[in-house]
């Protein structure tokens, strides 16, 4: 018998890669998803197996889904700035609303479920680099704390199904992460570089660029998020690369990597955007034996050469997702 997983948020970036990796893995994959910030063309070359299942539907309502389940990974959830500041109910539905459905579905099927949360819930860390012991330093009020709060209550929500039923919960701390299938105007540092390149435009960096990130390329993000699922370790894990770099210098690179004839610009940062992010994986190494083996300047290559591909028309097309059909109370 194939085990069965369920994956919500699949359509999305990282959504869709899981489960890519689950099918090659020989896993019965069904891919849950209400296609707000996600876009089908991400999995419909996964629509033709046997082993496949899409079920469209809003996770912030009852989830239900007929047969047994192994695995559930929720990844649904708006992921970027842009996006959630546009959907900020949403967003904090889908965090708390459709974390607890789907934490009372594990419940059901006697599953395991891996939660999808993120270097946010360390806000502007005032720590560095940030360990899992780091309680974090979030503006509630601000407006990117409906993300941020969104992903502190799954946390807390997601132990406490662990502590008082017993559930078998696993909590993977996503640092930024990056590669084929991000969307070119979701307002992300990486797809916004390359879009700006691509259509000769200037970079805009925020702020005098001094803020740091570090990325991890999109393969290695999906290794470790499988290896924490399958290992038996329940309190949260940093999974992303620690290798830091400026904004700044991040531009410099994409100016190298494009060959853009273009320039940077600066515009003032937005509220809240956090100075540092670097992750301590300290924990990944000892307890999932990973860490990232992609370097920056092969991911990039290869992220350059997926939104090279894109048609004309996709790359033109700067509006902003239209979240206009969508139920945003
Ligand atoms: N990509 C990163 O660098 C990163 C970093 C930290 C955390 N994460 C987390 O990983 C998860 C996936 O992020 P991503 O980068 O793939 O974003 P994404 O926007 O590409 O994917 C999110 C998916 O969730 C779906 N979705 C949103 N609300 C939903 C709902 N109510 N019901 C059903 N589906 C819904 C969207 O349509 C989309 O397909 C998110 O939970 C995000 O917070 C990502």
């Amino acid at each position: 018998m194939r085990k069965r997983v369920l994956i919500t948020g699949a359509s999305g970036f990282l959504g869709s890669h899981l489960c890519d990796r689950f099918i090659k893995e020989g896993y019965e994959v069904i891919g849950m998803d209400n296609l707000i910030t996600g876009d089908l063309k991400n999995i419909e070359h996964l629509f033709k197996l046997e082993n496949f299942e899409f079920y469209h539907h809003d996770v912030t309502k009852f989830v239900h889904v007929p047969g047994n389940i192994d695995y559930i990974l929720h990844f649904a959830s708006p992921a970027s700035p842009i996006d959630y500041l546009k959907i900020p109910i949403q967003t904090l539905k889908v965090g708390s609303l459709g974390t607890h459905n789907l934490l009372g579905l594990a419940k059901e099927k006697k599953a395991r479920i891996l939660i999808a949360s993120t270097s946010e819930v360390y806000g502007d860390p005032l720590v560095h680099p940030q360990s899992e012991e780091y309680y974090g330093n979030v503006n509630t009020i601000g407006p990117r704390g409906v993300y941020d709060e969104a992903k502190r209550f799954q946390e807390s929500i997601t132990m406490a199904y662990h502590r008082f039923h017993g559930l078998e919960t696993r909590i993977a701390r996503i640092f930024n992460t990056y590669g084929p299938r991000m969307r070119l105007n979701d307002g992300r540092v990486i797809p916004a570089f390359i879009g700006q390149a691509l259509r000769g435009e200037d970079l805009t960096v925020f702020g005098d660029g001094s803020q740091t990130r570090s990325f991890c390329y999109v393969d290695d993000q999906i290794q470790g998020l499988y290896n924490l699922l399958l290992s038996d370790y329940s309190l949260p894990v940093n999974i992303g690369n620690p290798h830091e770099i400026t904004i700044l210098e991040f531009a410099q690179e994409i100016i190298k990597l494009t060959g853009t004839k273009q320039k940077i610009i600066f515009k003032p940062l937005p509220q809240d955007d956090p100075m540092q992010r670097q992750p301590d994986i300290s924990k990944a190494r000892q307890i999932l034996n990973w860490e990232p083996k992609v370097s920056r300047e092969e991911g990039m290559k290869k992220t350059f050469d997926y939104f090279k591909n894109l048609s004309k028309e996709e790359l033109f097309k700067s509006e902003h997702k239209d979240f206009s059909k969508h139920n945003r109370n």
